[in-house]
């Protein structure tokens, strides 16, 4: 791959052993992609998170001296204190990393966001720019809903960029590489954010791999169903990319979208298709202790829906109702009365974490229900029914 002189600089350890290693990743990465050279991102995204895996990385680049270049947002991690508070005590031992990732996060100068939907306030691309996203919602969402351009980083990989400022030229920055592969026809009529998390998890298991082009859609999808749908349709598959013909960013038409070539594949989807998409996702049913939303972090939107349906209720002494949201969503809820209401019902909103975080170690043999399927996947419990938001709020009062 062509360096330039400053890059070649760089690689040999004269800005810093962190800036070093985190430019010794980029250049490893465009190598194993053949990439022509190095380009400027104006922003990145790390989907870190409070685990060992993460935590290497991070440190490696703080303990260099290694700072941000360019705005760089954090994924979910944990409020240690809250959670310590909550359930009794967090391991030590879990608890120390998950500090320790905050804290080299900090030391890179990243905005710490802790957030997995930063594309809508702390972290916002504008169409045509070139960014370093990873997280499954943040990638597609960023490149099909934004227009700007990203590929599937890594957390490290897009932490790096942020150090840099830099991300190989190849995959997705390259205008052929953005074709559609897959012509979906939407026969289905979804109707809401829930039909969108089952139409990302179809597509993305029917795919796999690949970017669909989708006709048929009836209206412009809202914000919250297209978050779903980018983060189902990669928990099933590995779409970091998509067209919604008729409001597609980057393409009119589906010529447009496939670059006058053909599709390699066409599927139909009826809402059929997505009903048994939903039965197989049901994996328990009877009691619960718990109803985890929020995955991804809710928006003011969603959060005003949760405080509609438990105005005026309480929720089952037994079952534990959490909703998880960015500290930016949390602050308008407060303000506008309707994290008050959710408290009020027995309820806990709570910011900077995940369901895929070791703080929910309380729940390690419990049962829950759900709205979202990517937060059954990456379950830190025993079992989760998947449904429909009133459904998870109406269990959550029942206890069943
Ligand atoms: Fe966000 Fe964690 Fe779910 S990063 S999408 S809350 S698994």
């Amino acid at each position: 791959m062509y360096l330039t002189k400053e890059e070649e600089r760089v690689l040999a350890g004269e800005f810093g052993e962190g800036t070093q290693k985190a430019f010794e990743l980029l250049v490893a990465i465009g190598d194993a992609y053949d990439a022509e050279k190095m380009i400027p991102v104006s922003r990145a995204h790390a989907a870190a998170s409070g685990q060992e895996g993460d935590l290497y990385f991070v440190e490696l680049l703080a303990n260099g001296g290694a700072r941000c270049r360019v705005p760089t947002s954090t994924n979910p991690v944990y409020d240690i204190p809250y959670f310590h508070k909550v359930f009794d005590g967090i391991p030590e031992d879990q608890a120390d990393v998950a500090r320790r990732v905050m804290e080299a996060y900090r030391r890179v100068g990243a905005i710490m966001s802790w957030s997995c939907v930063p594309y809508l306030a702390e972290n916002i691309p504008l169409a045509g720019e070139t960014v370093a996203f990873s997280e499954s919602s943040a990638t597609p969402y960023v490149n099909s809903v934004i227009g700007a351009r990203t590929n599937r980083e890594a957390a490290q990989s897009a932490l790096a960029a942020g150090v840099i400022g830099k991300t190989p030229l190849y995959g997705l920055h390259i205008k052929k590489n953005r074709k559609g592969t897959h012509l979906v026809k939407v026969d289905a009529a979804p109707k809401d954010e829930f039909d969108y998390t089952l139409l990302g998890y179809y597509v993305g298991k029917q795919i796999g791999y690949g970017i669909p082009v989708f006709t048929g859609m009836k209206r412009q999808p809202s914000t919250e169903e297209l978050i779903n749908f980018c983060a189902m349709s990669n928990v099933s598959g590995a779409i970091s990319m998509f067209y919604i013909l008729g409001w597609a960013i980057e393409a009119s038409t589906a010529e447009e979208a496939f670059q006058d070539d053909v599709p390699e594949d066409e599927i139909t989807v009826t809402d059929k298709d997505l009903e048994l998409a939903c039965d197989e996702l049901q994996t328990t049913s009877g009691k619960i202790d718990f109803v985890m939303l929020g995955c991804p972090h809710y928006t003011l939107k969603q959060l005003e829906e949760v405080a509609g349906l438990l105005k005026g209720r309480k929720l089952h002494k037994d079952v534990s109702f959490w909703v998880c949201t960015s500290a930016t969503g949390k602050l308008l809820g407060e303000r506008d009365g309707c994290v008050d209401i959710i408290e009020s019902a027995g309820g806990h909103v709570v910011v900077d974490t995940c369901i895929d975080e070791p703080c929910w170690f309380a729940y390690k043999d419990k049962v829950g229900m759900t709205d979202s399927p990517k937060c059954a996947y990456y379950r830190r419990f025993k079992e989760a029914r998947v449904g429909r938001l009133k459904d998870c709020v109406e269990a959550a009062i029942r206890g069943k």
